[in-house]
């Protein structure tokens, strides 16, 4: 049996988040990253005799429009699926219902959702350093249930998430990184942007029209040379902080038979 790990994470949270739950299974793990602009995603295609866990980040509590499309190219044939929403500690809303949706399109069977916080990646001051120990054991002691259901049962269905229909509206946010004199033109950032907001022939600029402020390129970025402007952060994350500083729990949902 293979375990594939299909994640969209353009800061890493969702990766640390998918990995530490696949260390639940002793399988042979495949890892398919989905943060890749132009590539052709139809060539996946998963059979009933594999597990999947797919992971994506909340955007304004719905799934990035990226990983949708990316998603939406791939098949399976009832492959039990785990899904995982990842969230800085605002909230989720409708991100596991929109992906539940979106993978049963394509032939997933979904057995069972996480939502789990991690360090907010445009203002990390919230969740910081989430997923931390206590979350590491906790999402390792949440993939035992469900490995303990699934042997028990493959047939589960009924998986009841939270979330709404029509989804809520996400229009992106208005934070879009710059470089300052640090920006060597290196183009690392314009190589890994998953929106193609950063012309490879011109990496110190941002296309803000495409830019989907994942802050993947200020993550990545060797010199530090991008970031946001501290004048539109700063009252951002004012008005966030009553939302996102008590720290939340991660929470497992899961199908029945
Ligand atoms: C554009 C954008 C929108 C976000 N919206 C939300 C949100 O609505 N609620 C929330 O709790 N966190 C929100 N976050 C935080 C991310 O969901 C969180 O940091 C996530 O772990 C990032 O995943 P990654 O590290 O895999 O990139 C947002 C982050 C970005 C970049």
């Amino acid at each position: 049996m293979k375990l594939n790990l299909i994640y969209f994470s353009p800061t890493g949270g969702t990766k640390k988040t998918v990995e530490i739950l696949s260390n639940t299974w002793d399988l042979e793990k495949n890892i398919i990253d989905i943060s890749i602009p132009d590539k052709n995603y139809s060539t996946y295609s998963f059979s009933s005799d594999e597990l999947c866990i797919i992971g994506v980040p909340s955007f304004g509590g719905r799934v990035p429009s990226v990983a949708i499309d990316h998603l939406k190219q791939m098949s399976s044939c009832n492959t039990p699926t785990i899904l995982v929403a990842t969230y800085g500690n605002r909230d989720y809303e409708d991100t596991l219902l929109e992906l539940k949706d979106t993978a049963e399109e394509c032939g997933f069977k979904i057995v069972a959702a996480i939502a789990a916080v991690t360090e907010h990646s445009i203002m990390n001051q919230f969740a910081t350093g989430r997923p931390n120990e206590e979350d590491c054991c906790e999402i390792l002691n949440l993939g035992k249930t469900i490995k303990d259901t699934l042997s028990k049962n493959l047939n589960l269905s009924n998986l009841k998430i939270p979330g709404n229909r029509p989804y809520r509206e996400y229009n992106g946010v208005p934070l879009k990184p710059k470089t300052n004199k640090y920006c060597h033109k290196c183009g690392i950032c314009a190589s890994l942007c998953p929106a193609n907001a950063i012309p490879k022939d011109n990496p110190n600029k941002t296309e803000n029209t495409l830019c989907i402020s994942c802050m993947r390129c200020i993550s990545i970025c060797p010199n530090s040379a991008r970031s946001l402007s501290k004048l539109l952060l700063l009252p951002a994350s004012q008005k966030m902080k009553k939302a996102c500083s008590t720290p939340k729990k991660n929470e497992l949902f899961i199908a029945t038979i």
